[in-house]
Parts: C-alpha cells; sequence; structure tokens
C-alpha cells in the first residue's frame, strides 16, 4: 500500500536511523522528514538517503501550526512517527521553557492538524515515540517499568513528555484519533550528539580530556542500540494495535561507571593504548540535580505480541558505535563546534 508518512525529528540520532530504515525498506512509502535543524539536527545523519525518490526533507518547526497544516495539506500525509523533541536531561534543567515549547506545544499541533486531515481515519497513525522516563526512577534493583506504570516525571524533560504522552492518549479518547505510543529506554549507537554520556565519553577518551561521571556512577540505565529501536519502531507502526502502548527495552543495565570501565577497555584497544590507560582519565563530579537513580524495562508485551526482541549484543554494539565515532571525525567535528562549546562549558566547567 503506498503511504504519505511524515517522521518528525528525523535529522537527529533516533529520527536518522528510522528515516533510513523507511526510506530503504519500503521504496512504495513517500518518507517526508520534518525537522528544525535545532542544535541535535543534522542532515549529515541523512547522506546516503538524500537523494532517494521517496525522500524529502522539509526545514520547520512542529510548533508552528500554518507550516504544519501547510504540510499534512501538501503531501497528504496519512501517517506520523513523532520524534522531533528536546531530549537532553541536562539541558531541561538548564532551560525548562524550550522543552515545554517543542515537547508538549508541538506534539499539540501535530494532534490538531492531524484530527483536522484525518476525518475518516482510515488507513492513518498518530505514533508518538516517548521515553521510560515518564515512569520515574526505580530505587530498588528488582523492579522494572510496565505499560501499567503510574506515570512520576522527574525531570523538567521527562515531566515535559508524560504530559505530550497525556495529550496523545487524550486527543484517542475525546477525538478518536488513532494513535499508539512506545516508551523505550536508553539509545546508544552512530550519530548521537555527544552531550549524551556514551558518545560524551568516546569524544573525551578520543581527545585525552576528563570522562565526567555524575556522582559515585552507580545510577543504572537500560542500554539499546539504536537500530533495534527502528526497527521496533516498524514493527510498532505496522502491527501495533490502535491505543496501545508498547515498552521498548534492551533487558541490558549497566550502572554507569560499570559501562565507562568497559567503554574504556574498548578504546584503549582501538586507539592502542596500555590496558587501563583511558580510565584514568574518570572523574567524578557534580550529581545531576535529581539524578533518577535506576530504569529498567519490561519489555515482555512487545515481545509476545508482537515477535520483537533486542538483536544487538552490548559489547558489539558499543564496539560498532567507537568504530563509527572514530572513523566520522568529519561528523564529530562538525558537531562539536560552536553552540556545543558553549554548552559543555556551562555544564562542566562551572
Ligand atoms: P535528538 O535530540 O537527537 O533529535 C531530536 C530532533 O528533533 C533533532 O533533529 C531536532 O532538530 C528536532 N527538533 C527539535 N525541536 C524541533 C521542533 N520544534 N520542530 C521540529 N524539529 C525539532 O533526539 P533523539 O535522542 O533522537 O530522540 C528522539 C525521540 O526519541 C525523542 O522524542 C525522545 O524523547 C525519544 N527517546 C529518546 C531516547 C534516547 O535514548 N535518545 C530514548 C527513548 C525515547
Ligand atoms: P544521558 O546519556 O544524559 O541519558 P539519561 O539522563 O536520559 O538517562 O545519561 C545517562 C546516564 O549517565 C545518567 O545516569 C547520567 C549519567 N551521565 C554522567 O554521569 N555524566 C555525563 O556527563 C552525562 C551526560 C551523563
Amino acid at each position: 500500500m503506498k503511504k504519505n508518512i511524515l517522521i518528525t525529528g528525523g535529522a537527529g540520532f533516533i529520527g536518522s536511523h528510522v528515516v533510513r530504515l523507511f526510506v530503504n525498506k519500503y521504496p512504495n512509502y513517500n518518507i517526508f522528514n520534518l525537522d528544525k535543524l535545532t542544535y541535535a539536527g543534522n542532515l549529515l545523519n541523512l547522506t546516503d538517503i538524500k537523494n532517494s525518490s521517496n525522500y524529502k526533507f522539509i526545514k520547520g518547526d512542529i510548533c508552528d501550526e500554518n507550516f504544519v497544516d501547510k504540510v499534512f495539506n501538501s503531501y497528504e500525509i496519512d501517517s506520523v512517527i513523532h520524534l522531533a523533541a528536546e531530549s537532553h536531561v541536562d539541558r531541561s534543567i538548564l532551560n525548562p521553557m524550550e522543552f515545554i515549547n517543542t515537547n508538549i506545544i508541538g506534539t499539540v499541533t501535530l494532534l490538531n492538524i492531524a484530527k483536522k486531515y484525518w476525518t475518516n481515519n482510515q488507513n492513518n497513525l498518530f505514533y508518538h515515540i516517548s521515553t521510560d522516563e515518564v515512569y520515574g526512577s526505580l530505587e530498588n534493583q528488582i523492579d522494572f517499568f510496565t505499560e501499567n506504570t503510574s506515570y512520576d516525571p522527574k525531570s523538567p524533560y521527562s515531566a515535559a513528555k508524560a504530559s505530550s504522552d497525556h495529550f496523545v492518549r487524550a486527543y484517542k479518547n475525546t477525538f478518536n484519533l488513532p494513535i499508539v505510543i512506545s516508551n523505550c529506554s536508553n539509545n546508544y549507537g552512530p550519530n548521537q550528539f555527544p552531550e549524551k554520556l556514551i558518545p560524551l565519553a568516546i569524544n573525551n577518551i578520543k581527545n585525552q580530556k576528563p570522562i565526567p561521571i555524575y556522582g559515585k556512577g552507580e545510577n543504572i540505565r537500560d542500554w539499546l542500540y539504536v537500530e533495534d529501536h527502528a526497527k521496533a519502531i516498524d514493527i510498532i507502526f505496522h502491527y501495533g494495535k490502535n491505543g496501545e502502548t508498547y515498552n521498548i527495552g534492551g533487558s541490558n543495565e549497566w550502572k554507569n561507571i560499570d559501562l565507562i570501565y568497559l567503554l574504556c577497555k574498548i578504546m584503549d584497544k582501538k586507539l592502542n593504548r596500555p590496558e587501563y590507560e583511558s580510565a584514568k582519565l574518570i572523574s567524578f563530579v557534580k550529581d545531576r540535580a535529581g539524578h533518577d537513580l535506576r530504569y529498567a524495562i519490561d519489555s515482555s508485551k512487545i515481545q509476545n505480541h508482537l515477535n520483537w526482541k533486542p538483536e544487538m549484543t552490548f559489547e558489539k554494539g558499543l564496539e560498532k558505535t567507537v568504530d563509527w565515532y572514530l572513523s566520522n571525525e568529519e561528523w564529530l567535528n562538525n558537531t562539536i563546534s560552536g553552540e556545543y562549546k558553549n554548552y559543555y562549558k556551562k555544564q562542566y566547567e562551572n
């Protein structure tokens, strides 16, 4: 079947992997990538598919109602995969308003326009991409987030994402808009902006700079390779049930400090440094305000109902990620010039 799919935030980290998968796998779908190109958006992420006949990039802001209306009207958009967001917790602590604008107002703007154009709702779907952080922080080592866990967001980022999730469900309940939501754990892989832990550490290790670890490094995250997330999104888009929520996770929990030791070990090998050399760069710094202790996903629903499971092992995924950053100097240098320097100073050098 032919489809006109609007992917928002397609120039960002996860979005670019989703765009690539859909453009290559579904030549009969038209993929429209709407992205504002904030500091986190980078068209270099998509050079390999930019000339594909079923792909079009559209620069713009999801908060701009007239613009979003024109996009729906011009391209007869029948489905949305919504990834555009402000996505970094530390930035949400420095400047929460930007998160309210894009994550809440931007999402509701998209919902309103979808509601306007999708009058009989046949073959329409608003797929909202969310995060496990809406569930809050697990304060023990035994519980997991399920789709029924109560929302308890604790950072401005997760509060804004939680709010957007509520709006998406409200539009299903009130206006019968066809929706699906997935809440995923921490992603890693190529093209991630080096403000997030793994690419920031790779960049610093490469440049022999301190690796900042918040607090004691005891916080736990459940890591998933980005291509495994993109595959889950493909499956949910095609087979997810209208109105349902799916949790996506890697079943791969790591304390930050243990993860960084593993990363140092891999990078020592890749950079021909003596064993344990990079670990000397580890530097414990002031903890993040309100730092969530542990995230861990129970992904049995998507595994049992939709037959998805993560394919990449962590060690192999980390190695692939390191290889990518080491062989994509142009991308990395382009990313860490300009705005990144100001952010880094504000976040780490005060
Ligand atoms: P990212 O920050 O790398 O990319 C976000 C993209 O959205 C960028 O290309 C940016 O230019 C674009 N954007 C921002 N504001 C916009 C606006 N107003 N209008 C149009 N485009 C705009 O983010 P990511 O890590 O790829 O995350 C993508 C989505 O997945 C987000 O919704 C995030 O909440 C969710 N998510 C991320 C993770 C993770 O580990 N990164 C985990 C679970 C869920
Ligand atoms: P991050 O990649 O920002 O993802 P999130 O906060 O959304 O989980 O951080 C992952 C973990 O690493 C989190 O516990 C915070 C920690 N962290 C550091 O210790 N140092 C850093 O410089 C960064 C960016 C994160």
